[in-house]
């Protein structure tokens, strides 16, 4: 049985290397023509299925008092403070509407980004790596090798600190609107990052030095799958970060645990989904939650999201300290380095496991 076992496993690594040796990704297989999927992507345990009747509702709270869209008048803000408070201590996630991002922006970085992974193989190989010196990157699986299944999408990574990548090095089909995007992200990430801070007691300039920067974005696309009940798009997860921007196309599948049930965040037209990351659930000391959440695969498609992802723009080599700020009553989590917490996640991969577990006291 272990040689079995053995052989299989070095079949599975085999598999994974020639995967990614194609250098073109999921959308490759689909491209080939396959109607069955590879066993690199077939999940361990049955996909846990989803509750369509479930009531419960993502809320969808009005920035215009924050963004400028309306006269802000002192009991708006706390309105909206409420708001973000209520739903970052039950959901984790929120949609935003009036956010100040042009709904024309939201198309055109989801059309470049579906435009990148739509490009000849040939055209993406050159991006294809996994050398996380390089600040713009394209490949399939960021855990290929760490976690048990591999997911049914490939992405697009741009690194966004310390500063923005050169633009020579952003694939031309959307140099232009990543960097913009970027930049009406910083400032949202911002305005977010101050309501969270009042909605804790804090002043509104707290989390910015650790929180309100822009690291890294994500532009992901999930091909249609020929046999989505053996995959995920993306495998339950919460974020490593403190907050995260999501924008997903009119597909949908993005769902979100919720009273360990699996309930949809509706696609909604020219809102953005934010929510609660690790490194806040932290220093919030649990008051704020970080909601595992995953994307199912999906026999249409493809589907196209860009995630921001907002921490410290050294999280990944930064010694700070991530510790519970905590008024009274006791922490609930030991504290840790924002490196350490990342460095844990990339070596599990996405296993399933939530990456809070192992720090909570
Ligand atoms: C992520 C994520 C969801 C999506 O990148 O962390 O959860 O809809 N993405 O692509
Ligand atoms: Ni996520």
């Amino acid at each position: 049985v272990v040689q079995l076992l053995m052989a299989s496993d070095y079949d599975r690594l085999g598999a994974l290397k020639a995967f990614d040796d194609t250098k073109a990704g999921v959308k490759g297989l689909v491209d080939a023509g396959v109607t069955t999927i590879p066993s690199i992507f077939h999940h361990p345990l049955p996909i846990e299925h989803t509750d369509h009747d479930h009531h419960f509702t993502i809320p969808v709270i009005d920035l215009a008092a924050a963004t400028g869209g309306t006269t802000t008048t002192p009991s708006k803000r706390t309105e909206l403070v409420a708001a973000v408070k209520a739903a970052a201590e039950t959901v984790g996630f929120f949609q935003v509407v009036n956010h100040g991002v042009p709904k024309a922006v939201m198309s055109e970085i989801l059309a470049a980004v579906r435009g990148f992974h739509e490009e000849p193989a040939e055209a993406k190989a050159p991006y294809y790596s996994r050398d996380l010196g390089r600040p713009v990157r394209y490949w399939s699986n960021f855990d290929l090798f760490q976690s048990p299944a591999a997911q049914w999408r490939d992405t697009l990574y741009m690194e966004t600190t310390p500063e923005l990548p050169p633009p020579e090095e952003i694939p031309p089909a959307c140099r232009l609107i990543a960097l913009e995007y970027a930049r009406l992200m910083q400032q949202l990430g911002r305005t977010l990052l101050e309501l969270l801070s009042e909605a804790l007691g804090l002043r509104s300039s707290h989390l910015e030095e650790d929180a309100a920067c822009l690291e890294r974005l994500a532009g992901h696309y999930y091909p249609s799958c020929p046999e989505p009940h053996l995959t995920l798009g993306t495998t339950r997860h919460s974020d490593p970060c403190f907050l995260t921007v999501l924008l997903q196309d009119a597909v949908g599948g993005l769902q979100v645990l919720s009273s360990a049930v699996w309930v949809d965040v509706p696609a909604m037209e020219g809102a953005l989904v934010v929510n609660v990351g690790d490194f806040l659930q932290i220093v919030s000391n649990d008051r704020f939650k970080s909601v595992e959440h995953r994307v199912v695969a999906q026999s249409t498609g493809p589907r196209v999201s860009v995630v921001c992802f907002f921490r410290r723009q050294d999280a990944p080599t930064s010694t700070r300290v991530l510790r519970p700020i905590v008024a009274d009553g006791e922490a609930r989590f030991r504290s840790t380095t924002m490196a350490e917490l990342i460095r844990h996640n990339r070596a599990k991969g996405l296993d399933g496991s939530s990456a809070l577990q192992h720090l909570r006291l």
